[in-house]
């Protein structure tokens, strides 16, 4: 194994954190631009708590409301202009993925010269990265993404319907305040979409990663029955705040690096389900509830003992051989069920996908993501006729 690894995020985690904001960003900043979503740390108080904590430590707040789910490249460029007239000194994102991935771009936008998506891979000969970006604080409301504590973000041209991601070290948040009691509102759908996010950032380097990784394994192993323990748990009583605390620690370790350091594997199924949310607006967890299993299907048939292993360490079915593709099926029918328990699509039908946009699906994932073949990185690689596959699959 070889491997280099830093996390420079500070988290401060826990019920009742939010007071501390005000502290955390003052080491930082004294302007900040707080980013928000649609509404709901408003109408819940958050905001109002927010600010006072910010205010209370001699930080003053330009506010930046509306960050749609599937955020624009527009509404990033937007921020950023409002914090350079502002002179913001600080960028403060209070809300899901979508306004922390917004937030995390406007302030590295502040500081890019010329078009910003040439930081975002879509097919171009060359790619920008940011080097510069304005102070981060994240203060999730969902447990899900991880990007409190990571350095990606992924945003969405609504110009061209492409949704593409950066990742850059100016990127990582200086703080992460994660205070579980701030997801308490958030509706059971969007729990369960959460829960199945923070899965599939693990499966991803579980199933796509280099092999001979066996902490890595059992790291990924651990994540995932936790999310399945209390998961359910804080979908039947969103106010449970043991459950919340416990899915929302699993969303930010499944996706900080640790579970990920030295196995080197792409995401694909994330970069098939961009291309879902890209065109119809879908939460990112449902399109993954749907992909996932499907993926999971066709990955199976070329490395039958990985899922066998999936299927003996989650789900106790003991395989008969190390290459037991029974005991590898059974164990992806037990993942899916185990999505439809709590409340998620599994279905491209589900969410209104009919097949008319596969082959746009399979085309604009591998503009986005792809090798020297033009295939999907994975493992094993897909073209995108059988992207189209595991698409068809799941209709
Ligand atoms: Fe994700």
């Amino acid at each position: 194994m070889k491997f280099t690894f830093q996390n420079p995020v500070q988290i401060i985690f826990g019920a009742g954190t939010l007071d501390r904001l005000g502290e955390a960003v003052r080491a930082h900043g004294t302007k900040a631009l707080v980013v928000t979503g649609g509404g709901s740390v408003k109408r819940n108080g958050t905001f109002d708590r927010a600010v006072a904590s910010l205010n209370a430590a001699g930080v003053s707040v330009v506010e930046c409301s509306g960050v749609e789910p599937n955020p624009r490249l527009s509404t990033v460029v937007r921020g950023a202009d409002l914090a350079r007239r502002k002179a913001c000194d600080v960028v403060v994102a209070l809300g899901g993925g979508s306004t922390m991935d917004a937030a995390k771009v406007m302030a590295a936008v502040v500081f890019f010269e010329g078009d910003p998506w040439e930081m975002f891979p879509h097919g171009q000969a060359n790619r920008r990265l940011p080097d510069r970006a304005l102070p981060i604080v994240t203060v999730p409301t969902l447990a899900a993404t991880g990007s409190e504590m990571n350095a990606g973000a992924v945003i969405t041209n609504e110009k061209t319907t492409i949704k593409s991601f950066v990742t850059a070290g100016c990127l990582y948040p200086k703080v992460a305040v994660v205070d579980p009691e701030l997801t308490a509102s958030v509706p059971k759908d969007q729990t369960a979409y959460g829960v199945c996010d923070l899965i599939t950032h693990v499966t991803e380097s579980y199933f796509n990663g280099v092999d001979g990784t066996p902490l890595q394994d059992r790291i990924v192993e651990g994540i995932i029955l936790t999310a399945m323990e209390w998961g359910p748990k804080a979908v039947a009583d969103g106010n449970d705040i043991e459950a919340r605390a416990q899915v929302q620690w699993a969303s930010v370790v499944a996706l900080n690096g640790w579970a990920q350091v030295g196995t080197f594997g792409p995401y694909p199924v994330h970069m098939i389900e961009h291309t879902l949310s890209a065109h119809h607006d879908i939460a990112h967890g449902a399109g993954l509830a749907i992909v996932n299993p499907a993926w999971m299907r066709v990955a199976a048939r070329t490395r039958p003992a990985r899922f066998a292993q999936f299927a003996q360490r989650i789900f106790g079915i003991t395989p008969k051989h190390p290459d037991d593709a029974e005991a590898a099926s059974e164990g992806i029918d037990r993942f899916e069920a185990f999505l439809r328990s709590i409340g998620c699509p599994t279905r491209l039908s589900e969410v209104g996908i009919g097949e008319e946009l596969l082959d746009k699906f399979a085309e604009d994932t591998v503009l986005v993501a792809h090798d020297e073949e033009g295939r999907l990185p994975g493992r094993p690689a897909l073209t995108p006729s059988e992207i189209v596959e595991v698409l068809r699959s799941a209709l």
